[in-house]
């Protein structure tokens, strides 16, 4: 199959961008969105002109590097999928497909489809993590968990930090993001120490790298490639309530 790609250039964070348009040849259903990037990087540097800049690292859908909007949908049309497991398959032959950087105040272009999502990462160090003294591993009933808790801090772990969210937002907000950190780590005997503290400076480095605020409008988890559901918001929603009830009640 052909299909003719409209991707966004975009030299740095300082230059204007603009889509161009590509025809790739040669494309097999079975082939993923990324190695169709792939074929058309190869014939661009084989005539002698710059390849088109895209996030990635494990191509298995674990890593979250690989964030692009496809047709105006974070991740492409395939639910719960990552743009590096989306295959070929979703779209039919001679199809023109638009590829695009996540928009977000908070995540800058540094190139192309690549954007500078290190926001998230302060967002993490300002609380996603616990003091538990390091060591060798303890035996796994050595810290009861109940199991509903278990699943719910497992499900919530699953967020692999994209940016999807973010990026399908209208208000650009890390929510959804936020809220799975928080709630993995409040739902755990391991996460209770720093649990309020954690919530009110996660919360507060959020609005700091300028994301906005969470209206409810649920466009988050509908592109989510890991299914993280509005529930963790839930979850921030109350501790927040609660840390900031417990600082009044001082
Ligand atoms: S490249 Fe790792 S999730 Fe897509």
């Amino acid at each position: 199959m052909k299909v003719n790609l409209r991707i966004w250039r975009q030299a740095d964070a300082d230059q204007r961008g603009e889509l161009c348009s590509y025809e790739v040849g040669g494309v097999s259903e079975d082939m993923s969105f990324l190695e169709v990037l792939d074929t058309l990087n190869a014939s661009l540097v084989a005539r002698g002109d710059d390849p088109v800049a895209f996030d990635h690292d494990c191509r298995e859908g674990i890593c979250g590097a690989c964030g692009m909007m496809i047709n105006g949908v974070a991740h492409g049309p395939r639910r719960a999928t990552t743009a590096c497991q989306l295959h070929m398959r979703e779209f039919r032959d001679g199809a023109t497909i638009t590829v695009e950087p996540w928009r977000a105040k908070a995540f800058p272009v540094v190139k192309d489809l690549v954007v500078d999502r290190s926001a998230f990462d302060t967002i993490i160090q300002a609380g996603g993590y616990v003091t538990a003294p390091t060591g060798s591993a303890p035996d796994a009933n050595a810290v009861p968990v109940p199991k509903h808790d278990a699943d719910d801090a497992f499900t919530a772990a699953a967020c692999i930090g994209c940016g999807a969210c973010v990026a399908a937002c209208p208000n650009g907000s890390a929510t959804l993001f936020t809220a799975a950190k928080v709630a993995h780590l409040a739902k755990l005997p391991q996460g209770q120490p720093e649990r309020y503290s954690r919530v009110v400076d996660m919360v507060a480095e959020h609005d700091a790298q300028g994301f906005g605020g969470c209206t409810n409008t649920g466009e988050c988890t509908a592109v989510c490639p890991k299914g993280i559901g509005f529930d963790v918001i839930g979850v921030l929603n109350r501790d927040l309530l609660t840390a900031t009830l417990k600082r009044q009640a001082r």
